[in-house]
C-alpha cells in the first residue's frame, strides 16, 4: 500500500473518498497514531499529517519513529512526503516544486533509528541514494501528467539536495549561505530522520517539495507568513492533482 506524509498545508485529502481510519499502537508511543485511510481507483492508500490534524506539532516535536512504526504496520511500502521549503536554487523561487534525490541532514536531538535497544548485532543502513529512485520516477511521471492537464503551469526541478534544519525558526542568511556552498538546493525541516526510518523498515520513500519562500536572505523583502499562506494554498490544488495522478499510474 502507498502512503502520503502531508507536511505544512496538507493536513485533509480533498477529492478522495474517505475509507475511514486506523489508531496504531506502537511501541514508540503512548497513544496510537492515527491515519486515515482514502479509495482510489486502484485501491486503498494511507494518509498520516505529520504535523497532526490540527497542524500543532512543530519539526522537532514530531514522533518520526512513530509514525513510521504505524505505516509498516499497516503494511505500507511505498511513502510519497508532501513537504513545505525554502528555495535555494535559482530556480525553485516560490510555487516552484522539486523531487529531490539528494538529502543533507543538519538536524540533532531527534530519535533517528529503530536500530538501538536488544540489538543482536549493530546495523547499519545503507543511505547512499535516501530517495527511492523508481518511486521517484514514478512521482516525476505523475507530476508531468498534472501539468499537462493544468496547461504546464508548474515549474518542476527533477532532483536537487534537501537540506534538514532543525528548525522551528527559519535560517540566517549566513546558514543559507553554507548550505548553498554544501550543495543544497531546498531546505525544510522535516526529511530527516523520517527517509531513515523508512529505510530502515524498507519501506521505499519520494518528496514532492513546494517552494513556499526564497530562502533566509537570498530576496530582498522579509519572509512573510501571510505570502507562504498563499503560495500554499495554490501549490497544494497543484499536489492534489498529482495525487491523483499518482494513483491512476499503475505502478503504484
Ligand atoms: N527554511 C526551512 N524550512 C522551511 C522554509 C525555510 O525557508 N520554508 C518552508 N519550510
Amino acid at each position: 500500500m502507498l502512503a502520503v506524509i502531508g507536511g505544512t498545508g496538507l493536513s485533509e485529502m480533498r477529492g478522495f473518498e474517505p475509507m475511514g481510519q486506523k489508531r496504531v499502537a506502537t511501541p514508540y508511543s503512548e497513544q496510537r497514531v492515527r491515519v486515515d485511510l482514502f479509495q482510489s481507483r486502484h485501491g486503498q492508500f494511507a494518509f498520516l499529517p505529520r504535523h497532526g490534524k490540527q497542524h500543532v506539532i512543530p519539526p522537532h516535536r514530531i514522533n518520526y519513529r512513530a509514525n513510521a512504526w504505524a505505516l509498516h504496520k499497516l503494511g505500507v511500502k511505498q511513502v510519497v512526503a508532501i513537504n513545505a521549503v525554502g528555495g535555494i536554487h535559482e530556480n525553485l523561487g516560490p510555487g516552484a516544486f522539486a523531487i529531490p534525490d539528494q538529502l543533507i541532514d543538519y538536524t540533532y536531538g531527534r530519535d533517528a533509528t529503530f536500530f538501538e535497544d536488544k540489538l543482536k548485532s549493530v546495523t547499519h543502513i545503507t543511505f547512499t541514494d535516501p530517495f527511492s529512485e523508481s518511486l521517484r520516477q514514478t512521482l516525476l511521471n505523475a507530476v508531468n501528467a498534472a501539468n499537462l492537464a493544468m496547461h504546464g503551469r508548474r515549474l518542476v526541478m527533477d532532483g536537487g539536495v534537501y537540506a534538514c534544519m532543525q528548525g522551528p525558526r527559519l535560517e540566517t542568511a549566513a546558514e543559507i549561505r553554507k548550505l548553498r556552498n554544501d550543495g543544497c538546493d531546498l531546505v525544510g525541516m522535516t526529511a530527516m530522520p523520517e527517509a531513515a526510518l523508512l529505510r530502515e523498515l524498507e519501506i521505499d520513500y519520494a518528496m514532492l517539495a513546494l517552494s513556499v519562500n526564497w530562502a533566509a536572505g537570498l530576496y530582498h523583502e522579509e519572509i512573510s507568513m501571510e505570502a507562504i499562506a498563499g503560495v500554499i494554498e495554490g501549490g497544494m490544488e497543484f499536489v492534489m492533482a498529482v495525487l491523483q495522478k499518482l494513483q491512476d499510474s499503475s505502478g503504484v
